[in-house]
Formats: structure tokens, C-alpha cells, sequence
């Protein structure tokens, strides 16, 4: 017995809270990876760019200009500056300094924001499927994961009707993600104005808007955030977003968030005694990604969009596999429903989404995450932000292993 881990004693909190899937798997290919295998990973959440140049110059001159120190706890002057004016460019909400949060990227910001409000008991308000750290955030703040599912017949799509139904004394935050990790689904402005007619209604519930894969959206209609869609709800939305996605920045961890004054300070608060404050070159860094040129923005959704017509064509060649097309972001989630029960070469059932992803990896060596990880069964979650040629090949080897099923 291994007496040093014996003596450790981990808080009962910590009981409930799973790891983040997707970072464990990423971790497993590159493993099999350095084995020698030859891996293509579709589990990926970030661009597969490098940072545009402008940017990289930008945290180079940060360094060399003794930009180096500890800045305010939530966010220097000029990046919360920079970030005010994106939020009345894009979406047209004006906040004040004192309303502008900047966190080590939207999922920090996202965990203040649960852990400056949510007590014991209070529950969170999530659609299925989800981002799994809104599930093990809420848990980890002491909070209950209250999660309504939607369906694939309807764009998994929150219906108000089950909006209402979810809704309890306890209920603290609804958490709203558009286009969605993992579906792509892209809320409309009819979507929102019906959501917010139910919030409307309800007055002790917080709104948590991630906007994380705004730019990524590839509708004809421009993107909705609840807050400019329902001004009312403004009061009591915090509006998250960051530049990881957007402007291929992912390492840099930089996110921020508009939102009511009080709940901002609060924030603040607990990211002062968490991390003191995101690192002073990230955040010139981020300044001029928000302030610099912006075409990047519309390059990168050309890329993408021709991506995912291809990913989803070919998917749907795939006797077994459905795969609506998503509005957004950079993943489609096919559903595999079909394939559950059938046998594989050596005479295993495919019992589940997880047992599919694991035969594709051992059999395709092509990555993809089960989507019981974001709470919907039977489907998986396949990223495009790789390469055409790599993604082209991903989909002929998925095609031949799932030929091979009977
Ligand atoms: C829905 C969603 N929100 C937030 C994040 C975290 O973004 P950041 O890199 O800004 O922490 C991700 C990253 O995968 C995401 O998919």
C-alpha cells in the first residue's frame, strides 16, 4: 500500500467532480501518439492555427517593455477598455469599466462567476448536451446541475415549456451556450425572445450567456446574445466570451464578461485570491487581437465552414452514423444510434457511444469523444479543426472500421 496517498484526504466535495473528459482523451492519443501509432485526434477544442503575427508582436513587445508584473486582479485598464468597445462594436451592449471582468479564460471567468454566487444546494440550470465543466463547476461550488435535455429532432433546441418546467426557488443560474459545445446549434433571435419571455417571468434567475464560439457561426442571420435580444435581462446576464477561439489563443488563456456591477466585484474578488490577476502579456496580447485587424475573423470561418460541409457529407455517406449540420463552433455531433448493438471484427457488441469511440480508436486510430461525456448518449463528438487532408482521411478510415461492423 502506497502510504503517502493513503494519508491524503480529499475535500467530500471533490466526490462528485469527474475530470475533464476531453483533456484525458487528447492526453491518450498523443500517448498512443509517441507509442508510434498514427493517431488523428478529432477531439480537439481549439483552432489548429498559430496566433496571427499581429497578436505574437504585440505580447513580444509586452516582455520587452517590462510588461511584466502583476496587473489589477480582473483585468487591466486598456484590455477592459478594449473589451468594451467589442462588446458595443459586435453586439451592441454598452458596459461600463466596472461591469467588464477579465479572467484566465472564459472558463475561469465562468467558475468565478458560480463560485461568487452559487450556494449549498442552489441549483444551475443546464441544456443537454453540454459543456461538461458546467456540470463539474456547479458541483464543485456546492451547487446542483439541474439539466433538461434537448432533442435532435428539435436542433437541440431549449423549449421554453421545459425551461419553465425546470425552474424551482433554487434555481440561481440558467446557462445559455450559442453555437454550442459540442452540437454547433446557434440560438436565433426568435429562440432567445422566447426563452426570455419565460425568464421574464422569474426574477431570482441569473443568465449565463457563453459566447465563447461567437465568430464561428455560419448562418446567414448574424449572432444573438440574450442580452441585447432581451434588454431587460441585461441586469442579470453576464455575458462571457474570450479570445481562445476567435483568434486562435487558446494557450494565452484570456477571457472576459459583461455583467451587472455586483456580481463583476464579486468576481474580482475571488479571482484576487485565486491567480492575483490573468498574465499581464496574455492580456496585451488580447488587446490587440480585439483592437487589431479583424479579418482573421472571416478567414477562419471560411476555413471552417468549408470543413464541416465536408465532415458532415462524408459522415453521412456512413451507413450507421446521422449527422445533422451544425449552425456553429467547430464540432459536429453525429448520432451513432444505429451502430449500438452491432459486432465488431473479434465478435464484441458495441454496447455504447463510449465502447464506439473506443473500437474507432483501436481499430481507425482516430480519436473522437463519446457523447455521454456532454450528457446525451449515442452520439459522438467529432472536431474539424484539423486539416481537410487529415479530416479526409479521418472520415475514410471511420468509413471502413464501421463497414466492418455486422
Ligand atoms: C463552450 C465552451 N466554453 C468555454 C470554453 C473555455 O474557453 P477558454 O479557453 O476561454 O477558457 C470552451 C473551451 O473548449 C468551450 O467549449
Amino acid at each position: 500500500m502506497d502510504h503517502t496517498s493513503a494519508r491524503i484526504r480529499l475535500a467530500p466535495r471533490l466526490s462528485s467532480v469527474a475530470p475533464s473528459p476531453m483533456l484525458s482523451l487528447i492526453a491518450n492519443a498523443a500517448a498512443l501518439r509517441a507509442e508510434g501509432r498514427d493517431i488523428i485526434s478529432l477531439a480537439a477544442g481549439e483552432p489548429d492555427f498559430d496566433t496571427p503575427d499581429h497578436i505574437q508582436d504585440a505580447a513580444c513587445l509586452a516582455i520587452r517593455s517590462g510588461d511584466t508584473h502583476y496587473t489589477a486582479a480582473d483585468g487591466t485598464r486598456e484590455l477592459k477598455k478594449a473589451v468594451q468597445r467589442k462588446f458595443a462594436r459586435e453586439n451592441q451592449l454598452n458596459y461600463s469599466l466596472n461591469e467588464i471582468t477579465v479572467g484566465s479564460g472564459a472558463k475561469q471567468v465562468i467558475f468565478n462567476a458560480l463560485a461568487a454566487t452559487v450556494s449549498e444546494g442552489d441549483e444551475v440550470i443546464l441544456t443537454a448536451p453540454f459543456y461538461p465543466s458546467y456540470v463539474e463547476m456547479t458541483r464543485m461550488n456546492g451547487g446542483i446541475p439541474v439539466i433538461v435535455p434537448t432533442t435532435m429532432a428539435s436542433g437541440f433546441r431549449l423549449n421554453p415549456a421545459d425551461l419553465e418546467a425546470a425552474i424551482t426557488p433554487r434555481t440561481r443560474w440558467l446557462v445559455l451556450n450559442s453555437p454550442s459545445n459540442p452540437t454547433g446549434t446557434a440560438l436565433s433571435e426568435r429562440d432567445l425572445e422566447d426563452l426570455a419571455e419565460v425568464l421574464l417571468k422569474h426574477s431570482h434567475i441569473l443568465v449565463l450567456a457563453d459566447d465563447i464560439y461567437e465568430h464561428l457561426l455560419f448562418t446567414q442571420t448574424p449572432f444573438q446574445t440574450p442580452a441585447k435580444v432581451a434588454p431587460p435581462l441585461k441586469e442579470r446576464t453576464l455575458t462571457v466570451n474570450g479570445v481562445s477561439k476567435a483568434y486562435c489563443m487558446t494557450g494565452w488563456r484570456i477571457g472576459y464578461a459583461g455583467g451587472p456591477a455586483k456580481l463583476i466585484e464579486a468576481m474580482g474578488t475571488v479571482q484576487s485570491q485565486v491567480t492575483s490577476c490573468p498574465s499581464s502579456i496574455s492580456q496585451a496580447a488580447a488587446i490587440a487581437a480585439l483592437d487589431g485587424p479583424q479579418d482573421v475573423l472571416s478567414r477562419l470561418r471560411e476555413i471552417f465552414q468549408e470543413r464541416r460541409n465536408l465532415v458532415v457529407e462524408k459522415l453521412n455517406a456512413i451507413d450507421g452514423l446521422h449527422c445533422p449540420v451544425p449552425e456553429g463552433a467547430f464540432y459536429v455531433f453525429p448520432s451513432c444510434e444505429a451502430l449500438i448493438g452491432r459486432r465488431t471484427p473479434r465478435g464484441e457488441i458495441i454496447q455504447s457511444d463510449t465502447a464506439l469511440a473506443k473500437y474507432l480508436l483501436d481499430n481507425a486510430d482516430v480519436a473522437v469523444v463519446p457523447g455521454s461525456a456532454f450528457g446525451n448518449e449515442n452520439h459522438i463528438r467529432i472536431s474539424y479543426a484539423t486539416s481537410s487532408e487529415q479530416l479526409e482521411l479521418a472520415c475514410i478510415r471511420i468509413a471502413d472500421a464501421i463497414a466492418a461492423l455486422n
